[in-house]
């Protein structure tokens, strides 16, 4: 069976596949990998769409393809063997975002408490490697004196290589949250993983919609940081962000002066448990008017970009699809927990 894959520059690559070997796995072979993470069908990194044949999964997926929002013609490669003689896989991103994964040093420089419960952590990639990212993609960090790993998505912006800003939420007896508030320090070395991740800003000109959560809003803020710094602000930006208390809000300053070099640009904000000072909406994110923007949206020029708890993205999925946007159109990155399992 022979396998191509054609990504969103056009480049492509074929390769035959061994017998019960997956999508990914003969891609890997060839050496020319789409993106992938969990390499188990939970985190949508491997997404790709059938241009021709057919793609077979083995029964002990149907559970998890179930719950998957993948559209028809869509496949994850990594758990998908193909099913024709000649299969065509596309990606809508261009196979350079394909970026090595590599091991590195970040020497922490700062760590600066931004609200009652989220810090940011600054740093700077030390050693013979630079980082290179895609806005939106995320660092695995080995946390200093345990065994213990965690992912942090990278909130600066993709043109400042080197450097490296967490926005980490403090969680009572979390393992990160215990370093950065007790005992990180600067000049601390700390082994990370990266860049990793599919959610990554698109360039395709589009109105682009933007949905979080408390430090969901860190790869939302890479992305805003770099669509500034590349001037590419014409385009229409929406951004619905959400925090539980105020506890968990930070950055709006930032946030409204870089949209206010949008020209066409929109702020909606909502805290569930609000105080007596809280002007803006009371309730959750997805309280907020993301299904009027929508509608008055053209849905072929839409982007929404998601992140955040899993429940707050598969329901910004459903009004989406609700609405009639393409699942396609809709990226997400799901705050999963360390050993939890989930969409
Ligand atoms: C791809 C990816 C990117 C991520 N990016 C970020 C990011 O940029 N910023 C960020 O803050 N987090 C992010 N996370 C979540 C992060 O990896 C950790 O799960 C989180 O910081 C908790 O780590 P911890 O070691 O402090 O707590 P843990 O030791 O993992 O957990 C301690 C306890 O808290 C619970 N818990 C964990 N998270 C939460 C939560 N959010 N709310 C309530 N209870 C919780 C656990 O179930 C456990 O009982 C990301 C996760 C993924 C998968
Ligand atoms: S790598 Fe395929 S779904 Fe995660």
């Amino acid at each position: 069976m022979n396998c191509r894959f054609v990504f969103g520059d056009g480049e492509a690559f074929e390769v035959p596949a061994m017998p019960g070997e997956t999508l990914l796995g003969a891609a890997e072979r060839a050496g020319g990998a789409p993106l992938a993470d969990c390499r188990e069908g939970t985190c949508q990194s491997c997404r790709g769409r059938v241009n021709r044949g057919a793609v077979a999964y083995a029964a002990r997926h149907d559970r998890l393809l179930s719950l998957a929002p993948l559209a028809p013609d869509e496949v994850l490669c990594c758990i998908a063997e193909p099913g024709a003689d000649e299969v065509e896989i596309a990606f809508d991103y261009p196979r350079a975002a394909v970026r090595p994964v590599r091991k590195m040093v970040l020497e922490v420089l700062e760590i600066v408490p931004v609200a009652g419960r989220v810090v940011v952590l600054r740093g700077a990639i030390r050693g013979r490697f630079k980082l290179a990212f895609t806005p939106g993609q995320y660092l695995e960090v080995a946390i200093p004196g345990t065994d213990s790993r965690r992912s942090y998505s990278l909130a600066n912006a993709a043109s400042t290589p080197g450097e490296v800003e967490l926005h980490i939420r403090l969680v009572p007896g979390g393992v990160m949250s215990d370093y950065v508030a007790h005992r990180a320090k600067a000049g601390d070395l700390v082994d990370v993983r990266g860049p990793l991740g599919a959610f990554h800003l698109r360039r395709q000109p589009a109105h682009r919609i933007f949905v979080t959560g408390g430090t969901g809003l860190a790869p939302i803020m890479s992305m805003l940081r770099e669509l500034v710094a590349q001037g590419d602000t014409a385009g229409p930006v929406t951004l619905f962000h959400g925090v539980t208390t105020r506890e968990d809000l930070y950055g709006l300053d930032e946030l409204r002066t870089l949209l206010s070099r949008f020209s066409d640009r929109a702020l909606h904000l909502a805290m569930q448990d609000a105080d007596a000072a809280w002007t803006e909406t009371q309730g959750r994110v997805t309280d907020l008017p993301l299904d009027r923007v929508l509608r008055s949206a053209r849905s072929d020029a839409t982007d929404v970009y998601v992140c955040g708890p899993p429940g707050m993205i598969h329901a910004v999925r459903s009004t989406a699809a609700a609405i009639g946007l393409r699942a396609e159109r809709v990226y997400s990155e799901a705050f999963v927990a360390a050993g939890a399992t989930g969409a």
